[in-house]
């Protein structure tokens, strides 16, 4: 397992531009599945997540090239509805295939996907709605097989929380079928409008998408299409919080600001200057940062839970203390331990921490225990004194395209070992 190294203390400077969004071209390479053609992706991120999705796609019969940052995926010969438990093992993305096989194959079967570094990882919420929608479902203990009883009808269905993967495996499901469906309490996130506009563009009739409650009109056949992938809104909040942490002013190009607001409300509370445009920004920061009120991450449009191992390794040095509730899984305060390696004061019971602001923190041995909790390690290490190295980089890696390489073009002195 490659380690990272950094040198801490460098500003950064400089222009860079943010890559497609990870958790938008999961959803929508699945998508794929539902044309029994070729279609084509652009700004599809370098990542181990999506090269997992690939192997999925050539498991089911699909042919994949992907150059450039470009996905061209035929889905002529889909011939399979299973995924072997290796691949459902590799990424916990890969339940979103499931409404994608039944509406293609009107039978799936794949393995229960494990859980993760952020806890339990459950389905129950995608199963439930599969079953109001009249899919036949077995659930065995490692396994689990649906079966569409004759077309897919549509319906309507009501979440019993608004879960992002259940929001866009029902849009999945229903995209191609022969009648109406409406979700309802449905997930708001950018991504799900990226889901909606994607299959749109392939001939579906889905609209609603971004509000609570989508409305997917089945169509006959979906047709191909190209379509581009919207930025990482995680990925430009872990540059924000990069040169908030380490003292710099850089330039991220290719965002959409609504999309990371609540990111650029707490770091201009903290102290940043933030300068927008209407698709790049520029931060500023002295390094001097402040607390600020308490952070509680919600569903979307509020503070996203994917930001908060980000926005707490930044505060990690600010003066005063920060509250950060995790409302959103049952364990993600792991990089907490790790920080603390580094000097941060941090203080955690159950869902809540306090963060006490020190003067600086100092570089460590330490180890990723998931994506963002890695990138948080990064942020911290760029802002310490002295050398940290952070293992287990393979989480880094799932989401976050050329880090190591954009952060040394921006002045970090960062390497793989
Ligand atoms: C998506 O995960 C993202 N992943 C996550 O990003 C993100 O943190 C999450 O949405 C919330 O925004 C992708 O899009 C690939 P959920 P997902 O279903 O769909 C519980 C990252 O860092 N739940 O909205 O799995 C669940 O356990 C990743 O890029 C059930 O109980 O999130 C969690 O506590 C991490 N039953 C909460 O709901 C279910 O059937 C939110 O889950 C489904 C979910």
């Amino acid at each position: 397992m490659k380690n990272i190294e950094i040198i801490g203390g460098n500003r950064l400077s400089g222009e860079l531009r943010i890559h497609g969004s990870k958790n938008a071209v999961l959803p929508i390479l699945a998508g794929c599945v539902l044309n029994h053609g070729e279609t084509i992706i652009r700004d599809c991120p370098d990542l181990s997540d999506v090269y997992s999705a690939f192997d999925i796609l050539r498991t089911l019969g699909c042919i994949v090239e992907f150059r450039d940052n470009t996905a061209i995926i035929d889905a002529k010969n889909v011939n399979c509805y299973t995924i072997p438990d290796d691949l459902m093992r590799q990424t916990r993305s890969s339940v979103m295939f499931l409404g994608a096989i039944i509406s293609r194959c009107r039978e799936a079967r794949i393995s229960r996907p494990g859980g993760c570094d952020l806890g339990a990882r459950p389905i129950d919420i995608h199963i439930k709605a599969f079953r109001e929608l009249g899919i036949d479902i077995e659930e065995a203990e490692a396994y689990i097989h649906c079966k569409a009883r004759s077309t897919i009808s549509g319906g309507k269905v009501t979440l019993d929380f608004p879960s992002v993967g259940a929001t866009e495996n029902v849009m999945l499901l229903t995209a191609k079928s022969n009648g109406t469906t409406v979700i309802s309490n449905a997930a708001r996130e950018p991504e799900i409008v990226d889901l909606q506009n994607f299959l749109n563009s392939m001939g579906a009739n889905i609209s609603g998408a971004g509000t609570s409650e989508i409305t997917i009109r089945g169509a006959k056949s979906l047709h191909n299409a190209e379509y581009t992938v919207i930025p990482d809104r995680i990925v430009a909040s872990t540059y924000m919080c990069a040169a908030a942490a380490s003292g710099s002013e850089i330039t991220l190009t290719n965002i959409v600001p609504a999309h990371i607001a609540p990111v650029i409300s707490v770091l201009r509370n903290s102290g940043c200057e933030i300068t927008l445009s209407e698709n790049s920004l520029t931060l500023a920061s002295d390094g001097k940062l402040i607390a600020v009120e308490g952070i509680e991450t919600k569903p979307y449009p509020g503070f996203p839970t994917d930001a908060q191992a980000l926005v707490m390794a930044t505060l990690a040095t600010a003066s005063g203390t920060t509250m950060f509730v995790e409302n959103l899984f049952e364990s993600r305060f792991k990089h907490i331990a790790e920080l603390a390696k580094m000097g941060a004061e941090i203080t955690q019971f159950k869902q809540v921490a306090a963060v006490r602001g020190v003067e600086r923190l100092h570089g460590a041995d330490v180890s990723a225990t998931d994506l963002r909790g890695g990138a948080a390690l990064v942020i911290a290490a760029l802002g310490a004194t002295g050398k940290t190295i952070i293992g287990s980089t393979a989480h880094i890696d799932r989401g976050y395209e050329n880090l190591v390489k954009n952060l040394t073009l921006l002045g970090a002195a960062i390497k793989r070992t």
